[in-house]
């Protein structure tokens, strides 16, 4: 079937984004490839507040999507014409962001005869090893960022089933704040992974929330909370954080993170091996998932299983467009369209 070509826009929380995916047939992933796929992050807006202020990130979206989606179509070498659909993310995120880019979307639909796809933004992310990696369904996805935290098993472009996800905190938001509690540099993520290597995991003793429970959900509020415990009675012994202190609390950090998610992890690969997938997979995607212990763990869980391990390039596991116009690509070749009266959803579960 004729290759099919697709513009996607993303604004739903503090990055606006805009790319070009083309794909050779009407199903499956076979030929994708990403023409191209521009991110004009707004961290540098939002750092003096200590998070993404929503009306700050609304008025950005509004005034650099148009030129997002300029340079995504310059650079793929492509004009409106040679697009097929546009696609947007509708939801769930910041509404102010949404509102935008769904309104941007409707304007080149109506204005160069496109038809117009509504894309989740969890379903973005949930899809993406198929751009990246032709993952065959169904396969299970741990989604894990700043915002989400979440197990899915992929069944169709349209179909997820939800095993289990965080009850309060996402680990990317408690890993920004442990890094704030202990004074280091945000993104938290990172500097937390660096400043754990120097560390002793094993010097505090940190909860492992919700192990105790059967299932899948998890929670990461207790765990931040008993960092601030701990960094106030290092603080209460020496008059502030030694070098060690700091090393040993991120460490002991991050080691509960990753066990907390290692073992839930587990939990996902038995029901979803209780399927009996063809070729069973277990992908990540979110910025969490650039977390190297974590990695390494959750690929040593499941070769141990035999179980494919796949990580997107951090670029498509964080928040992109590409990851839009791919969903959008394969919902269009299943036959969706949406109306101008696409409504932008704050909420909105897979
Ligand atoms: O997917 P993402 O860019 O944005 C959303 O939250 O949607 O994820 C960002 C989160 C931040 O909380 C950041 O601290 C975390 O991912 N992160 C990491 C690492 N790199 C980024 N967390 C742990 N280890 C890392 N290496
Ligand atoms: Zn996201």
């Amino acid at each position: 079937s004729a290759p099919l070509t697709i513009l996607g826009l993303e604004s739903s929380c503090d990055d606006t984004a805009a790319a070009v995916v083309r794909c050779g047939g009407n199903t499956g992933a076979d030929g994708a490839q990403i023409l191209s796929s521009v991110v004009y992050g707004q961290a540098a807006l939002h750092a003096s507040f200590g998070g993404v202020v929503p009306e700050i990130a609304a008025r950005a979206h509004a005034e650099k999507l148009d030129h997002c989606v300029e340079a995504a179509l310059d650079e793929a070498g492509v004009t409106l014409a040679d697009c097929d659909a546009v696609a947007v993310t509708a939801g769930p995120g910041l509404i102010g962001g949404v509102l935008a880019g769904v309104m941007c979307a409707k304007g080149i639909a109506a204005g160069a005869g496109l038809p117009l796809v509504g894309v989740n933004h969890l379903a973005g992310h949930a899809l993406t090893p198929r751009l990246t990696d032709g993952l065959a369904f169904p396969y299970l996805m741990l989604l894990v960022s700043g915002g989400h935290c979440q197990f899915l098993i992929a069944h169709a472009p349209d179909r997820f089933d939800r095993l289990g996800g965080t009850i309060d905190d996402a680990p990317g938001e408690a890993f920004d704040k442990t890094a704030r509690l202990l004074g280091l540099g945000q993104p938290g993520g990172p500097a937390v992974e660096a400043e754990a290597q120097a560390g002793d995991p094993a010097r505090f003793a940190l909860p492992r929330p919700l192990l105790d429970r059967p299932g899948c959900d998890m929670s990461f509020s207790g765990l931040k909370t008993a960092i601030l415990r701990e960094r106030d009675r290092c603080i209460a012994v020496h008059g502030g954080l030694t070098r060690q202190d700091r090393a040993d609390l991120a460490a002991g950090f991050q080691a509960a993170v990753a066990d907390v998610l290692v073992e839930k992890t587990r939990r996902a690969l038995d029901q979803y091996l209780s399927l009996a997938p063809a070729a069973p997979a277990l992908a990540v995607a979110g910025g969490v998932a650039a977390n190297g212990p974590l990695r390494t763990a959750l690929t040593v869980l499941a070769a141990g299983r035999g179980v494919r391990f796949v990580a997107p390039p951090l670029r498509l596991c964080t928040d992109n467009a590409a990851m839009i116009a791919w969903a959008g690509l394969e919902t269009y070749a299943a036959g969706a369209r949406d109306g101008m009266d696409l409504a932008a959803r704050p909420r909105w579960p897979l």
